[in-house]
Parts: C-alpha cells; structure tokens; sequence
C-alpha cells in the first residue's frame, strides 16, 4: 500500500513538471511575457479611425462573446478579458492578457488590428481576415476597455 502511494507521488511529480507543462502559466500574469512579432509599418501607423460610443462598444462586445468566426475571442482571452478563456492559459504563448495595462500600453491600434486580421503566426491567435474594417476598429475598442 505504501509503495503504491509513493509510486503515485512520484509520478504525479513527474508529470506535473514535465515538459509538457512547462511555461504554462496556471492564472493570468501581469506583466505577461510578449515576444509577438511587430506588424509591418504600414499597420503599425494605424490609429482607431472610429471613435468609442457606447453602441459601437455594443457591437465589439457581440462580436468578442458571440459572433467573431471561426471562433469567438473569449474562448481564449477570456469572457473577463484576462486570458483565461478554456482554451488561453493552454496555448503557448498563452493568450494576451487585456486587463493587464503594463503590458498592453505597449501595444498601439494598428498592432492590433494586424493581428486580429491576419493572426499571429506560430500562435494560437486566428486570422479573422472575414471581418469589416469597422468591426476590427469596434472589437479593439472593446478589448482595450477591459484595462480601464
Ligand atoms: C484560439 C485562441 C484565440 C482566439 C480565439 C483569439 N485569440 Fe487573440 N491571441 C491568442 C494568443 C495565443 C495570443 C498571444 C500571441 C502572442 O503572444 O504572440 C493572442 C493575442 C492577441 C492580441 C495581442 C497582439 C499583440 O501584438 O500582442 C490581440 C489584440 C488579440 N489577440 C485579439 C483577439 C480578438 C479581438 C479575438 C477575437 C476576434 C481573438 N484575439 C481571438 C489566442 C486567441
């Protein structure tokens, strides 16, 4: 009995900190680790052509939680925007952490909308290259209020 105890404390040591497991954070971080690639300058200049309404904040708040295609933003940033979604601490690197202003001051509009329509090579963040410039515009000014 003994031995089949120690057996499984060793192995669930084993497996805990394998590999596998390794920078996997298990809550979100802030500041969080960014290595992302920078968007070509042409995007990078870009600044949020639309200004924040309520009803525009609406519509990005439809697309993060519901709309967005192939797969909506909180699955992985998380319906509080802290990158806990089921599927955002998993990924590595994990999925951005909105709420977390250290880290996202650094990151402009244009950065941003290059990233959410083209995707983010070597990521778990998908190309959304169907959506409207305008509801780009309207979802980076829902995940920006997230670290206000
Ligand atoms: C399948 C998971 C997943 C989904 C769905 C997803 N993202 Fe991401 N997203 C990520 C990951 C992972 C990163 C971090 C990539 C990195 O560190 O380079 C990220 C990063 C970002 C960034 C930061 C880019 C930067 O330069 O740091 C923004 C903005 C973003 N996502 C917006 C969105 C929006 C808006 C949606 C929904 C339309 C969305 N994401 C859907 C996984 C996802």
């Amino acid at each position: 009995m003994k031995k089949t105890i120690y057996f499984l404390l060793v192995a669930s040591v084993v497996f805990w900190t394998s590999p596998v497991f390794a920078d996997k954070p298990d809550k979100a971080q802030c500041p969080q680790k960014r290595t992302t690639k920078k968007a070509p300058v042409k995007f990078s200049k870009l600044t949020n052509p639309l200004e924040a309404t309520e009803k525009r904040l609406k519509k990005g708040e439809e697309l993060y939680m519901d709309k967005a295609q192939p797969i909506q933003c909180l699955h992985c940033h998380g319906a509080r925007g802290d990158g806990t979604g089921e599927l955002g601490l998993q990924a590595n690197p994990p999925a951005r952490n909105f709420t977390c202003a250290e880290t996202m001051k650094n990151i402009s509009d244009g950065q941003m909308f290059w990233a959410i329509k083209n995707g983010i090579e070597g990521t778990a963040m998908p190309p959304f290259s169907n959506l409207e410039d305008w509801q780009i515009w309207v979802l980076i000014h829902y995940v920006r209020q997230f670290g206000k």
